[in-house]
């Protein structure tokens, strides 16, 4: 039989109807912290991390240190802006099911809103800033055996995660993890190497 362009757009559909229905249900772990792991830097080796506010409701993922080192005092940060989810399912990641990703609960008067992680772009550098927003995340991550965070992309496992002094929104000034495009190093060369762990609370 000859395939018509008809027909093959029928078994196109139909095809990613049947998978569309085969994506298996998305879960939230239990609560965890991210511990940050720096073979080079003491002070941010085993500092967590903790989600600031850079003008709501975007949040940057800030190692607890960074407000020891800004106002020079021990930093305490809420308990629950220490705490993160892992939203996963089977078949996530699998086409067409959205990638498994980390959420982070704010909670507020109108409930709990859950925030994914996403990254701002950049045309120009290669430094792309992990932060959380209300919604599904859009990074598939995922954690090895390890416990080491990864991203996921093209069936392999990637690990170019960097804390850098970024700027947002014009004032808010944090150094915070930020993911690297490439494999040749971030454009600051005053990035620093770390390594994100899930700690279970
Ligand atoms: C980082 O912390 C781990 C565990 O506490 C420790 O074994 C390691 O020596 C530390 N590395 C540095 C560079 O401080
Ligand atoms: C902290 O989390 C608890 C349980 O999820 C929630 O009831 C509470 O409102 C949260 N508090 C703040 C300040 O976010
Ligand atoms: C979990 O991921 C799915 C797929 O991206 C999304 O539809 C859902 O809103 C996410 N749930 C949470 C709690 O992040």
């Amino acid at each position: 039989m000859r395939l018509t362009i008809p027909t093959i757009l029928t078994t196109l559909s139909l095809f990613s109807f049947s998978l569309a229905q085969n994506c298996a249900p998305y879960t939230k772990s239990p609560l965890f912290h991210l511990k940050l792991s720096s073979s080079n830097d003491v002070r941010l080796n085993n500092s967590i991390l903790v989600s600031s506010h850079s003008g709501p409701p975007y949040r940057q993922l800030v190692p607890t240190n960074w407000y020891k080192d800004t106002y020079g005092q021990d930093f305490i940060p809420a308990e629950n802006s220490t705490r993160f989810f892992f939203n996963s399912s089977s078949t996530g990641g699998s086409y067409p099911c959205p990638g498994n990703s980390i959420g982070w609960e704010l909670g507020d008067s109108s409930g709990i809103a859950d925030s994914g992680l996403q990254f701002r772009t950049s045309r120009v550098s290669n430094i792309w800033v992990a932060y959380l927003y209300p919604g599904p995340g859009d990074v598939a991550v995922g954690f090895d055996e390890n416990e080491k965070m990864y991203l996921w992309e093209n069936g392999i496992k990637w690990y170019r995660w960097f804390v850098c002094k970024t700027v947002w929104g014009g004032s808010y000034r944090f150094e915070s993890l930020v993911w690297v495009v490439g494999g040749k190093g971030p454009d600051d060369e005053g990035c620093k190497a770390v390594d994100v762990l899930r700690e279970w609370v």
